[in-house]
């Protein structure tokens, strides 16, 4: 507990201004946390050189085992202290950032990345957010290391409210930059020495958005293979609520999960509903998971609901999200 009491600031919502940015680089030089918003989901942010910070990271979460951490740069030359970029690395950097993709490259040497947050890895997740993120960034002079702003096992917070909620008395200083336009973490990609991509996350870019600049399809790797990203739980982003997927009617007592403009079976029975895009919009269904998930949550139903949301483009990141929150939990 010392770990989070230590590094834990000013519990206190700040704007999203310059002062709000000054205060929060300020904090984060000197080894306080921060919660950050970016245009994927809030991160809990530290100086990813002070080894001290990212264990609080860790601590404040209550994270099970220190999965390795995303590395979050301001620019790319930042980002080249950190890792050693090869040609495809370079042009998914110049298609895709600042914006919602992760790399996972070879450590740079001399990188500055403290090596809790890389879990001793010789690879390093990097990401260049955009927005305000960035802009503190970009003042501390140094990369910062972030989760997604929640206990551990808990839904990503895609607005400043949630990760207060989701932290409570741990919360860190938060800049609110209102609700998160792109609502799911980030697409992770390998970029292997032998330059061929490998998805281990699918996140809010489109792996097709990718195929398109690569020129070829993108591999996924294995669930649960031996390159998957570490902290892909199969149980996660949990409800308290059990889940049903793919439903096409609604029993008593549960709540709904609807998507798009067709009616389904039942939805007189749903204690609540909120339908993640009427028009059956996937970036808007995106934007919305992870608040709508805990929003009928909140009104504790026999079961979460879901209905069918098509797998292309961004459907694919939501699909796995909606698994995750249905898979067992582990006991206790
Ligand atoms: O959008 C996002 O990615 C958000 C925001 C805050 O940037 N961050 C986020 O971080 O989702 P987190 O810690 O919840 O997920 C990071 C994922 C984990 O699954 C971790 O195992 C993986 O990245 N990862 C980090 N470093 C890695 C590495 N060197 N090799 C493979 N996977 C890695
Ligand atoms: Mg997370």
């Amino acid at each position: 507990m010392d770990a989070v009491a230590d590094h834990r600031d000013d519990n206190k919502m700040l704007a999203a201004d310059d002062a709000g940015i000054a205060a929060a680089a300020d904090a984060l030089a000197r080894g306080a946390l921060v919660v950050l918003p970016t245009e994927t989901v809030y991160g809990l942010a530290a100086d990813a050189t002070d080894g001290a910070a990212v264990a609080a990271i860790f601590a404040t979460k209550d994270r099970p085992r220190f999965n390795p951490l995303i590395c979050h740069v301001s620019d790319l030359a930042m980002a080249k202290r950190l890792a050693r970029f090869n040609g495809l690395a370079q042009q998914l950097a110049e298609a895709f950032w600042p914006g919602p993709l992760t790399l996972v490259l070879p450590l740079a040497a001399e990188s500055p990345v403290h090596p809790l947050a890389t879990a001793g890895l010789q690879t390093v997740a990097v990401r260049m957010p955009s927005g305000i993120a960035g802009r503190v960034i970009e003042r501390l002079g140094r990369p910062v290391a972030a989760p997604s702003a929640n206990r551990s096992g808990k839904i990503s917070p895609t607005t400043a409210k949630a990760a207060q909620d989701s932290l409570g008395p741990r919360a860190p200083m938060i800049i609110d930059a209102g609700p998160a336009s792109v609502g799911l973490e980030s697409t992770i990609i390998s970029v292997g020495h032998d330059g061929k991509p490998i998805c281990l996350r699918p996140g809010g870019l489109a792996l097709s958005d990718i195929e398109a600049v690569v020129g070829h399809p993108v591999a996924r790797a294995a669930a649960n293979g031996p390159i998957a990203a570490p902290g892909m739980l199969r149980s996660h982003y949990a409800p308290n609520a059990p889940m049903r997927l793919n439903v096409t009617e609604v029993r008593p007592g549960e709540a709904l999960l609807a998507f798009g403009p067709k009616p389904v079976n039942g939805a007189e029975n749903a204690i609540l509903a909120h339908n993640l895009s009427p028009t059956g919009d996937l970036a808007e269904a995106a934007a919305n998971l992870f608040t709508t998930l805990a929003a009928l949550d909140a009104a504790s139903p026999s079961a979460i609901a879901a209905m069918a949301v098509p797998k292309e483009g961004l459907g694919e990141a939501i699909n796995d999200r909606l698994a995750r929150a249905a898979a067992p939990r582990p006991a206790g």
